[in-house]
């Protein structure tokens, strides 16, 4: 991994992704590659940036050519709840999207990253202790997307020699980029709520675990993937990575821990709630912590301090 195209790079894992790689790699050698939102300052002014959409593979090429790439992370998707508003355009980026990529690297010699997610899963599935290998029938428009995408990735390594590997991400929780549309946001907005009003409407029921993980486990998960020794590798795709477990009350106890007057009510949200509910409680993840040493470095309590600490001084700054 020494020429790096970031596709998706403005959106709430490629914004924090890119600056990590441009830290590691090098800045020049890291290209951010951005649709329709303006990148941030930080994002245009320290490295390449060039428009590159998932859906136009001549552009792809073109940028790959120009920078020599040797690996193209794609993170571009819609998450499962605007996923269900749109699912045409969902089945584009997230299928198309994947496939044109995946051309664009084996004709050009790239491995790709793929970013699945427990949206791969569901109501079938075992949803304790998710297996690595289990049924896997998602009825969201995402889910489906997500399923193709490992099931691509495997194609093109097993047919073609591509270097594909990819993760199931869980939720993910970040303090820079928010994310778009996703079941999973709540976990997200209820640390701004926390921060600028001491209360938050929680759209998912009380009792509904997810997976969770802080951003720098993310971005640590993806770049240990990408070096990790392929005669190790099982698996190569669709690792489950997941940090921790928890539903609205048990981050709302970790943040009144902080901010004793915090208050959560419930205004469910049928959709996000019947997708919440198709989705593990809890991952396996021992399928990655043996092939490629997995181990998350944040628990929710770490976390927690983390998020209201940043956010808190956003808040101080007039920021948000
Ligand atoms: N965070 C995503 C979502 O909620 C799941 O991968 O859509």
């Amino acid at each position: 991994m020494k020429r790096i195209l970031i596709i998706g790079a403005v959106g709430q894992i490629g914004s924090e992704l890119t600056l990590r790689l441009r830290e590691v790699y090098g800045a020049g050698n890291v290209v951010a590659g951005w649709r329709s939102t303006q990148p941030s300052r930080e994002l245009a002014e320290s490295g390449p940036l060039e428009k590159v959409d998932a859906t136009d593979p001549e552009r792809i090429v073109e940028v790959v050519k120009k920078y020599r790439i040797d690996t193209i992370f794609n993170l571009a998707a819609l998450l499962s709840a605007v996923a269900e508003q749109k699912p045409q355009a969902a089945w584009n980026v997230g299928v198309n999207g994947v496939f044109n990529i995946l051309e664009v690297a084996r004709e050009n010699g790239c491995a790709v990253f793929f970013p699945s997610s427990i949206g791969a899963f569901g109501p079938t599935t075992p949803l304790d202790n998710t297996p690595q290998d289990t049924i896997q029938r998602p009825g969201t428009m995402y889910g489906v997307t997500k399923v193709a995408g490992e099931l691509l990735s495997d194609y093109y390594f097993k047919r073609f020699g591509v270097d594909t590997r990819g993760l199931r991400y869980p939720g993910i929780i970040s303090n820079v980029t928010l994310p778009g549309g996703g079941t999973t946001d709540y976990a997200v907005e209820i640390y701004y709520a926390a921060i600028k009003e001491k209360k938050y409407t929680c759209p998912l029921k009380k009792g509904t675990f997810l997976d969770m993980m802080y951003m720098p486990d993310a971005l640590d998960a993806a770049i240990q993937l990408m070096e990790a020794d392929p005669a190790r590798l099982i698996h190569r795709n669709a690792f489950n990575v997941t940090a921790m477990s928890f539903d609205p009350e048990i981050i709302y106890k970790a943040i009144k821990k902080c901010i004793p007057e915090m208050q959560l009510t419930y205004d469910v949200d049928p959709v996000k709630q019947g997708i919440a509910e198709s989705w593990p409680n809890k991952m396996d993840d021992s399928a990655a912590r043996q092939e490629w040493g997995w181990n998350p470095k944040w628990n929710l309590e770490a976390m927690t301090d983390d998020m209201l600490k940043v956010i808190g001084e956003k808040r101080k700054k007039g920021l948000i």
